[in-house]
């Protein structure tokens, strides 16, 4: 008999890429395939990569040297490339990396398990890349879920589901468009018997994803007869299942969120009060030159509108500092808009350099010193509002989904409604329950707390459900 083939995949990047790789481990394993321990036990090894910035980009290459050892050890050993490097990169990825064997674009990774089925080394390397020949780009055979049991990506207990793929932004400094293609919205009656699958194997916490979330938009000819826009409709009828406990979001572009959604937050109670909106920067000037189509005035129209809807909503956010021709002014601009909107997070980032996009040929670059300085002012003031924050609740009694352990012996983590980290001591019986913390302490990321109800963790399932 002969022996069960693994593979191993490291994914680099963002949830999206966290989602395909769980989707593609799910496919390997109905394909006869087992997990490896380590790249070293795999016969399929396979890096999952983002090239949304060029130091991500850079860092698959490190990775592909260092396989390169493994393939001396095992010659048969099939190295594998896909996600964004590899849809940018395709057959030059090969010349700078002759360990690679396969070069698969991020529409293109459902025939992957096909392709290893037959493998031929000799006619390697294989590039794919682009939109998928002729099956629908969601097949729901291939996105059933058969979760690994130590999957970390999408635990039984949070899981993501796509809805949408690729964009249509074309913002001046992003590879996405290029890279994972025009929008397509996955059909409704998929993404709900996806949900329901997920829910009768006990997952409680499901969270939506797309590039542009708030465009989804399975059936663009349809009249606008409904109420309200495709993606709000979405999340209501996801709301409405039985086992749901928590729905999340991600990511949204603040010219598409509309009012139908910002209501939901004050009338669905399975939707967490938590939004993550991409602000990017503060100067009107610098939003026009990324092609954002929002301005500042309207970005806290929106914030405005969140909070009254939900006023206890955390709103996190991504910034970029030193957009070509970005001055001190348009900097102090945005440290301003930090100041006065005080977001609980945000993810902020040097700006980079990448192929294709409008920005690469814009003129006034800025020195990647001056870059640097900038994004430690911005660092530095978002830590102390974050610090301030967290600190206001202290003493507050907050909901926490368990999620696993902490990292102290005897300790368990988990997120609150809003998103935040909680440690506390408690029983590893609790995980994956709901529990009452009261939170005692407070950093910048994550809170302390106590619990001070989790006494029948069985009856508040079965009022969740
Ligand atoms: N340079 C720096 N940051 C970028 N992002 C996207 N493209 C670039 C780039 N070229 C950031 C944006 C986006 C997040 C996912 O990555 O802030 O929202
Ligand atoms: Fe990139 Fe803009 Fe699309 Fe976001 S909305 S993925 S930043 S092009």
């Amino acid at each position: 008999m002969c022996a069960q083939r693994r593979f191993f995949i490291t994914t680099f990047g963002c949830q999206m890429n966290a989602y395909d790789s769980w989707r593609l481990a799910t496919l390997l394993e109905k394909n006869g395939w087992q997990a490896a321990e380590s790249r070293s036990q795999a016969d399929f090894v396979f890096l999952n990569t983002c090239s949304i910035r060029e130091k991500a980009a850079l860092k698959v290459l490190a990775h592909l040297r260092e396989l390169a050892p493994l393939k001396k050890q095992n010659p048969s050993l099939i190295v594998g490339v896909g996600g964004c490097v590899a849809e940018q990169e395709g057959i030059a990825l090969y010349d700078k990396a002759p360990t690679v064997d396969l070069v698969v674009g991020p529409r293109r990774l459902a025939e992957i398990p096909y392709l290893l089925d037959s493998w031929d080394k000799d006619c390697s390397p294989i590039i794919l890349a682009g939109d998928p020949p002729q099956e629908a780009v969601f097949n729901p055979q291939n996105v059933y879920p058969l979760y690994p049991q130590d999957d970390k990506t999408n635990s039984p207990l949070s899981a993501f589901i796509t809805i949408m793929e690729g964009c249509n932004n074309f913002c001046a400094y992003c590879v996405v468009p290029y890279l994972r293609g025009r929008e397509v919205s996955r059909p409704e009656a998929d993404i709900l018997a996806e949900a329901k699958s997920l829910l009768a194997k006990g997952t409680r916490e499901i969270t939506l994803l797309g590039q542009n979330v708030n465009s989804y938009d399975p059936d663009p000819g349809a009249k606008a007869s409904q109420s309200g826009s495709p993606f709000s409709r979405l999340l209501a009828r996801v709301a409405a299942l039985e086992g749901l406990w928590r729905l999340r979001f991600t990511t949204s572009h603040p010219k598409d969120l509309d009012p139908s959604l910002t209501r939901l937050y004050g009338t669905l109670p399975k939707l967490m009060p938590h939004i993550h909106l991409p602000l990017q920067a503060g100067s009107d000037k610098v939003l026009s030159k990324m092609g954002r189509s929002y301005t500042k005035a309207h970005y806290l129209s929106l914030i405005d509108a969140l909070r009254k809807s939900c006023p206890q909503i955390a709103i996190t956010t991504d910034i970029i500092v030193g957009f070509p021709g970005e001055t001190e002014e348009d900097f102090q601009e945005t440290l301003a808009i930090l100041e006065s909107i005080q977001f609980d997070s945000i993810f902020s980032f040097k700006y980079s350099d990448r192929p294709n996009t409008k920005a690469n040929n814009l003129p006034n670059k800025l020195p990647e010193e001056e870059k640097s300085r900038r994004l430690s002012l911005i660092i530095e003031l978002q830590k102390e509002i974050s610090r301030k924050l967290n600190m206001a609740l202290i003493g507050s009694h907050q909901e926490v989904l368990v999620y696993g352990h902490g990292r102290e012996p005897n300790q368990l983590a988990g997120r609150t409604g809003n998103f935040k980290i909680v440690h506390f001591p408690g029983q590893k019986e609790l995980i994956g329950e709901l529990v009452t913390v009261s939170i005692t302490n407070s950093g910048p990321v994550t809170l302390k707390g106590e619990i001070i109800d989790a006494l029948n963790p069985t009856l508040r399932k079965s009022q969740r459900a």
